[in-house]
């Protein structure tokens, strides 16, 4: 099937793209599993805008630079910040339903902001925003949603190779979910905006398709990738023996909730960062919280808004105080019970302004990029922005230079006439729980050469072994993201290992110290 555009991924990023493009061309996106399958869904806090008389630019860049341990791209950094009121905007428009107070938007307030400058729907953003945008996508007639569709790979036509070595992208094989057929979908621009690889973890706060596939897919079309080892954990995800990754929303501290070791009592965050307190960037918060539990010999540590007005929390919170109610604890009352987990992917396919990756016709947009913006660590709630900003840039740039982009050539079918329906499951959940388990245990928030060595190894086995079972077996979605999955292992591991300095979210005790120069930690296929 030939489309003017195709945008693989249904989240913030590839909708927004999708209905840029849609005024001009006619769009296919594809989604894996459900259309609210990704992470957009699940936003919790909002969206990081400066609209405050008494905020500027020039401090939220400033908070950006300094959550991302300088890491960050500054120009990128502007880019973003400059265009957060505008994408604002453009959702109120979609129908957002934004908190206000007296008409004028609610902001509330998370780790590392030093104003308030978050926007938000109660603590469901992401359900509202994912919402308006697909709302949006289904009335617009150039825009065809096709969900249950597992890309496979990026077809690149590598019998026309016109980029050193690499193949110029011309859509992508997809896996019909229901059918179990593999689709070609040809396009003249592909926009990939497939999120991120939370799940290489085995806690992680992203949904059960997070498995890296956009990342895996361009960097084995011949794609750069950047800073895969910055890893972001949120510091407070539920602990519950059922539910193991509902995430307890950074505003929760933004509005005065507290930190507690639940055997000592003490407020323990005086001694990590005893001015920011609860409101520190992210990664120092993880690893307090880290420490603590390590420490203890805890299985958690406390999280406890109580001292505020009941009437307070349930406005503010009231999908969370809900949920919570459900699992039998009162976030009214008493503590909530909170671990960090994995949370978002910082690294991915390298970008720059116009959502341009390394390869002809194929442009990256949201969480499965590596645009300068995020750094060693990404500020809180910068992230949807982000998803706005180079979704709408990829496509402006891909209406730029239309004309110059080529139709697609003869392009191969799929080719099944070497592979047979899988025998052996398990191989698959084996080797799943195995990624998760190694990178939590050895590639998490306190990282040493030897654990991360040993994860290398790992890898290295396991490779053989997916491979193997790739090319025997007819593809299924499990089976593309397992191997995703250990793709991006290989590449947070091999990109960890290069960087020998402690950064942001890359702590390693064998190179504690920052080196006075921040360099990208860049992976070339
Ligand atoms: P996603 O929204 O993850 O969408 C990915 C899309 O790609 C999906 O449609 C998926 O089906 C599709 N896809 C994936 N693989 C394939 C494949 N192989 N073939 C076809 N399609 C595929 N950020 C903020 O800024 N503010 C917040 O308050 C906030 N809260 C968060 C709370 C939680 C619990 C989580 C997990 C994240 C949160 N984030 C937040 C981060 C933010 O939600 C994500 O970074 C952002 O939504 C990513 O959007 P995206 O469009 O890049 O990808
Ligand atoms: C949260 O609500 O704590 C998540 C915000 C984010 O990931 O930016």
């Amino acid at each position: 099937m030939t489309h003017d555009v195709l945008v693989i991924g249904s989240g913030a990023a590839g909708l927004t793209a999708a209905l840029e493009l849609a005024e001009h061309k006619k769009v296919l996106v594809l989604a894996k599993g459900k259309l609210t399958s990704g992470s957009t869904a699940w936003a919790q806090g909002g969206i990081a805008a400066v609209l405050d008389a008494g905020d500027t630019f020039d401090d939220h860049i400033r908070d950006t630079m300094v959550a991302g341990g300088g890491l960050n791209d500054q120009e990128t950094v502007e880019f973003v910040i400059e265009r957060a009121p505008k994408a604002i905007d453009r959702l109120c428009e979609l129908g957002v339903p934004f908190n206000r107070e007296e008409g004028d938007l609610h902001l509330t307030r998370e780790g590392g902001h030093s104003h308030r400058r978050i926007v938000h729907v109660n603590d469901a953003t992401g359900w509202a925003v994912q919402a308006a945008l697909l709302k949006a996508a289904e009335e617009n007639p150039n825009i065809t949603l096709l969900p249950n569709q597992s890309c496979v790979d990026l077809v690149t036509g590598r019998n026309q190779k016109d980029y050193s070595g690499s193949g110029r992208v011309w859509g992508a094989y997809a896996l019909d979910e229901e059918s179990g057929k593999v689709v070609t979908h040809l396009a003249r621009a592909t926009v990939l905006a497939a999120g991120g690889a939370g799940r290489v973890y085995l806690f992680s706060t992203a949904p059960r398709g997070a498995t890296g596939d956009g990342i895996a897919m361009a960097w084995r079309a011949g794609a750069r990738v950047s800073n895969m080892e910055m890893m972001q954990f949120h510091p407070t995800c539920l602990y519950n023996l059922d539910v193991k990754n509902f995430l307890i929303t950074e505003a929760v501290r933004g509005e005065g909730g507290r930190l507690f070791n639940p055997v000592t009592g003490e407020r323990y965050m005086k001694k990590y960062d005893a001015q920011r307190m609860e409101l520190a960037p992210r990664d120092i918060v993880a690893r307090a919280n880290d420490d603590q539990i390590k420490r203890y010999g805890l299985d958690y540590v406390h999280l406890d808004i109580s001292h505020q007005p009941p009437e307070f929390v349930k406005e503010h919170f009231p999908t969370i105080h809900e949920k919570l109610l459900g699992l039998g604890i009162d976030m009214t009352k008493g503590p909530i019970p909170v671990v960090p987990a994995q949370h978002y992917t910082c690294g991915g396919v390298k970008v720059d302004l116009d959502a341009r990756t390394d390869l002809p016709g194929l442009w990256a947009a949201g969480e499965c990029t590596e645009s300068g913006l995020h750094g060693a660590n990404r500020l809180a709630s910068n992230s949807l922005l982000e998803c706005f900003v180079f979704g709408e840039a990829a496509a402006k740039d891909i209406l730029l230079c239309w004309d110059k982009l080529d139709d697609p050539p003869e392009i191969l079918p799929w080719d099944e006439s070497r592979v047979t329906d899988s025998d052996e499951e398990v191989v698959i959940k084996q080797n799943w729980t195995e990624i998760r388990r190694f990178m939590w245990n050895y590639v998490g928030i306190v990282r040493t050469t030897k654990r991360l060595e040993r994860a290398a190894h790992r890898i290295r086995l396991l490779r053989d072994e997916v491979e193997d079972y790739y090319g025997h077996f007819r593809v299924t979605t499990d089976l593309i993201e397992l191997r995703n999955l250990l793709e991006c292992a290989n590449l947070i591991v091999t990109s960890a290992l290069k960087r020998q300095e402690s950064r942001g979210l890359h702590f390693t005790l064998d190179y504690p110290e920052t080196d006075p120069i921040a360099r990208d930690t860049v992976l070339v296929p």
